[in-house]
């Protein structure tokens, strides 16, 4: 008989991809941008955070677990939410930022909120450990997302939740789109990708997300894409500067080879064409998510 072979697809056989790429992407540099301009990220999504937190529903002292947490905001407000007695994990790969999520619960009056350096789509939860897994952003980077949410399937308990925010299109964000234009008029065209591949909007296409929920043996699924508005206080440069070191931009830079002298030029670019969505206090700028809950049905 031969031996199963850990790094295989069970039912095909298939030779699974791993999640190099992503763990050494969100421990280096782009991982440290996100821990740099956490404030500002959190200004901006404080209401699809509460978006997702309105969602999830659960009894006061279940478990939780909070994936892809990042700099822990998403844990912090499940906590906000159900109080002391919930018992929340926040998993993540990036050591950096778990560095800054723990500093943060350190400060805040929360002993119930811990931190699990892990790539979900390997990791060895126990068996229906969890009352409800929520994300929000964090489940789009995995090489093998089916085998990810498979084993987050596993780790739920019978009939509990997993709820998540995912980004849609990029030409419906507009903080997505400009940069993007922005980076192609200075440096031309990058290859084209895989719209599928492990990344921001990797999850855009709502059938797709729903195979792969349904193949993960999540049963109730529902996706449905919500328009909004990101609303912020950041000033125009400060605004630029967060859409250009994160997303489209930050990619073609670095496939082109750009100079800090490109980096100016679309920085500036991307600061006028942000000047529509200026209000007096920030900006207003409309944004569309995927929000997405499924059930362990079996
Ligand atoms: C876009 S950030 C979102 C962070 C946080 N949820 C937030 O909204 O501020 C995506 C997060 O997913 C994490 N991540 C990516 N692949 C992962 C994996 N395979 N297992 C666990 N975390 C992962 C990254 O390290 C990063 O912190």
């Amino acid at each position: 008989m031969t031996k199963p072979d850990a790094d295989a697809d069970f039912d095909s056989g298939r030779k699974l991809r791993n999640n190099d790429g992503q763990i050494e992407f969100w421990n280096t540099g782009p991982g440290k941008n996100w821990a740099r301009y956490q404030a500002g990220l959190d200004a901006c999504f404080s209401n699809i955070n509460a978006r997702l937190i309105e969602r999830c529903e659960m009894k006061d002292d279940g478990v939780i677990l909070d994936v892809g947490c990042g700099t822990g905001a998403t844990s912090l407000a499940l906590a906000g939410k159900f109080g002391h007695q919930a018992q929340i994990t926040g998993v993540d790969v990036s050591k950096p930022l778990l560095d800054y999520a723990t500093q943060r619960i350190e400060s805040s009056h929360y002993t119930n909120i811990r931190f699990l350096q892990a790539d979900v789509q390997t990791h060895v939860f126990k068996q229906h450990s969890f009352d409800l897994i929520a994300s929000r952003f964090g489940v789009m980077f995995f090489t093998e997302p089916t085998v990810a949410f498979k084993n987050l399937a596993i780790a739920l308990k019978p009939d509990a939740k997993l709820n998540f925010v995912s980004w849609s299109t990029v030409d419906s964000n507009p903080w997505f789109s400009i940069p993007r234009d922005a980076a192609v008029d200075r440096l031309g065209k990058g290859v084209a990708g895989d719209p599928r591949a492990p990344g921001p909007t990797a999850f855009a296409d709502m059938d797709y997300v729903h195979d792969i929920l349904s193949h993960a043996g999540l049963g109730d699924i529902s996706i449905e894409v919500e328009n909004l508005t990101i609303e912020t206080t950041l000033k125009p440069a400060e605004m630029a500067e967060l859409a250009c070191n994160l997303g489209p931009a930050v990619r073609l830079m670095k496939e082109k080879g750009g100079s800090e002298a490109d980096a100016r030029h679309i920085r500036a670019a991307v600061s006028q064409q942000l000047g529509p969505f200026k209000t007096r206090l920030g900006f207003s700028i409309p944004a569309s998510i995927v929000v997405v809950s499924a059930r362990r049905t079996r």
